[in-house]
């Protein structure tokens, strides 16, 4: 059985831009200093048509809009560690 979480970060130019660039390296050091790549499928994702809502994050079924590293960090805490 696979029960990883999906974990997409949008990859389109304009959330890239907007920040999600730094934001792929902090969630890849998070999974990685918890332990988590075993529950954590995180992977890039294409422009998810929502550019002006972004940066976009999804995580499992749920999608965030505006999230800096810092946001992202609180919802991966919340979510594994919670
Ligand atoms: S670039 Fe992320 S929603 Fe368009």
């Amino acid at each position: 059985m696979n029960s990883k979480t999906d974990v997409v970060i949008c990859l389109g130019s304009s959330c890239f831009a907007r920040g999600n660039k730094n934001t792929i390296k902090v969630i890849a050091e998070y999974t990685k200093e918890n332990n988590l790549q075993d529950k954590v499928h995180f992977h890039g994702g294409h422009c998810f048509g929502e550019c002006a809502r972004g940066p976009i994050l999804k995580v499992g079924d749920t999608i965030y809009y505006g999230v800096d590293d810092i946001k992202a960090l609180e919802i991966l805490r919340e979510k594994f560690e919670g």
